[in-house]
């Protein structure tokens, strides 16, 4: 039985790995894309979620745009790191493919709830912002989504945005709060666990030569993506974030980390964005979340190869 998976993302190259790893893999199927604004604007965020679909020749999976600004504050985006389209590295060709015109967060309610219970998982690669809004209008599908794997937060490795705080909680504090308060199977990666699997020049040489299209295309975006990452953690040392929410469906044996409490800082200018992990359970707040922070990076890497080979 294949898993039924809705992706909502903000691409950026990491997200069109998890993508693609994905759209290559025989035991998932992917009933749609969601664009959100987060690593760039919502307009290249759609556009780029267009590029990866019509690389991987899978103008069959329908793209929904979302939300284009946080649920309470102003967006806050990376083009510092991604450049301003968010897909430098390689010139993908302008999208043909339609963009649906229902909102991304009525699509997920109403992919939600046309399954039986418990059989969708929503792999979210950005902000909440999407899943936050479906919940705030139909608050249904926190008993019927099977999952939400999400790349988010931080507990021991610091912040990537600021000193405390991850990117994709950084940017909408208030919608993965909400999230963590709705009930629904979180299981997040945090940096410390995106921080174990390297994007080291090894593994772009064989994303590189692996002989059919996709494989080179992603060697160049990474590697233009990752010259920031390389900058900051070393060589051999740049963080792979999103496709840990895929790899994590297909063999979660991979990977280690335990059921806590986990809340979001939304307040102090400082800390805004911050997850507060409650690591050591000190406190006997609700256990709303499986941390994943161990993984093991050969065999994840394995995975991401084994789909990418699939692809046109
Ligand atoms: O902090 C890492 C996250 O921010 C990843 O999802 C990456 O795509 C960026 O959006
Ligand atoms: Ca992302």
């Amino acid at each position: 039985m294949k898993k039924k998976v809705i992706i909502d993302t903000d691409p950026g190259p990491d997200d069109g790995v998890a993508i693609l790893t994905a759209l290559g893999s025989p035991l998932i199927e992917v009933l749609g894309v969601c664009a959100v604004a987060g690593n760039v604007p919502l307009h290249h965020t759609i556009r780029n979620v267009c590029k990866i679909l019509e690389l991987a020749e899978r103008q069959d999976v329908r793209a929904f745009a979302g939300a284009d600004a946080p649920l309470a504050r102003p967006l806050f985006t990376a083009e510092y790191v991604h450049g301003k389209t968010g897909f430098e590295g390689y010139d993908l060709p302008e999208p043909t493919m339609p963009v649906q015109s229902q909102h991304a967060a009525d699509y997920i309610i109403e992919e939600v709830m046309s399954h039986p219970p418990r059989t969708v998982t929503i792999c979210a690669l950005g902000p909440l912002t999407n899943i936050a809004i479906a919940l705030e209008r139909d608050e249904r599908i926190a008993e019927r989504i099977e999952q939400i794997a999400w790349m988010g937060g931080a507990l021991s490795e610091g912040g990537n945005v600021t000193p405390a705080a991850e990117f994709n909680c950084y940017v909408d504090p208030e919608a993965a709060a909400l999230v963590l308060r709705s009930g629904i199977p979180v299981v997040m990666m945090p940096l410390d666990v995106t921080h174990k699997a390297h994007v080291t020049v090894e593994r772009i040489r064989r994303f590189r030569t692996m002989g059919n299209k996709v494989g080179p295309v992603f060697a160049e975006l990474l590697t233009y993506a990752k010259q920031f990452d390389w900058q900051k953690y070393g060589a051999d040392r740049a963080p792979m974030h999103d496709p840990t929410t895929i790899v994590w469906l297909l063999r979660p044996e991979l990977f280690s980390g335990r059921e806590v409490n986990v809340e979001v800082e939304s307040v102090s200018p400082l800390t805004t964005g911050m997850t507060i992990i409650d690591w050591w359970g000190v406190t006997d707040r609700q256990k709303n979340a499986y941390v994943v922070h161990d993984v093991d990076a050969e065999g994840f890497y394995d995975v991401i190869f084994e789909s990418f080979r699939r692809l046109p």
